[in-house]
């Protein structure tokens, strides 16, 4: 497809979600490609897997630069505009960012959270559901705004708790649903595709 929006997906470590972008991209028809791979952790596995896969990567260590976020985010941005980005998946990237780099890529930072936002922003989020005993748990693609895990949804995808799951196997089901909504979730934000799901309701009891 002519004109493909350049992404680069941020990591801090596995890099699932970012092999699950890179691997709906493969497609000529779908609206993406992943440009860059960019991680705050030198020897994040996700990097490996993406060199591995053909995909230019950088790094760029937080530690150099302190308490001053603003700084590395900058070194980011700057890798960003280097290689001709477009639009930021943020995927597994553990930093909490500051309002300069939000405000600069607003409308074009998107990011996966493992849960059914607004319910459990932050860390733990699948101990935190179980502990609240939610019957149905999943995951949220979303616009990056100023506050973490708060933007614009732009997808879902639920499943049912099972009776005595652990946090573990919950985490495991979880992934797998984000594997698939987050390639969606981004064709249809670039206009072309609708999401896999029928709009039946889900009803757990
Ligand atoms: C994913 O479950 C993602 O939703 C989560 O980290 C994991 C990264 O896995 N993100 C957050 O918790 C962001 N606050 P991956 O590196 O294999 O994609």
């Amino acid at each position: 497809m002519a004109g493909r929006v350049r992404v680069a997906v941020l990591i801090s470590g596995r890099g699932s979600n970012m092999t699950a972008l890179v691997e709906a991209a493969r497609d000529p028809d779908y609206p993406a490609e992943i440009a860059l791979v960019l991680a705050n952790v030198p020897d994040a596995a996700g990097l490996r897997t993406a060199a591995a896969a053909g995909i230019p990567t950088v790094a760029i260590d937080h530690h150099p630069f302190g308490r001053d976020r603003e700084a590395h985010e900058r070194a980011i941005d700057a890798a960003l505009a280097e290689a001709g980005i477009g639009l930021v998946c943020l995927a597994g990237y553990m930093r909490i960012l500051t309002p300069w780099l939000t405000t600069r890529w607003q409308g074009r930072m998107l990011n996966i959270h493992p849960s059914l936002l607004p319910a459990f922003p932050g860390l733990h989020t699948h101990e935190r559901a179980l502990a609240a005993g939610v019957r149905l748990h999943g995951c949220t693609v979303h616009l990056v705004t100023e506050v973490m895990d708060q933007g614009p949804i732009l997808g879902q995808a639920a499943i049912a708790v099972r009776a005595d799951e652990t946090a573990g196997a919950l985490a495991e089901r979880v992934l797998a649903q984000e594997h698939v909504l987050y390639p969606a979730a981004l064709a249809r934000h670039l206009g072309r595709a609708a999401l896999p799901w029928s709009d039946r309701s889900l009803i757990v009891v």
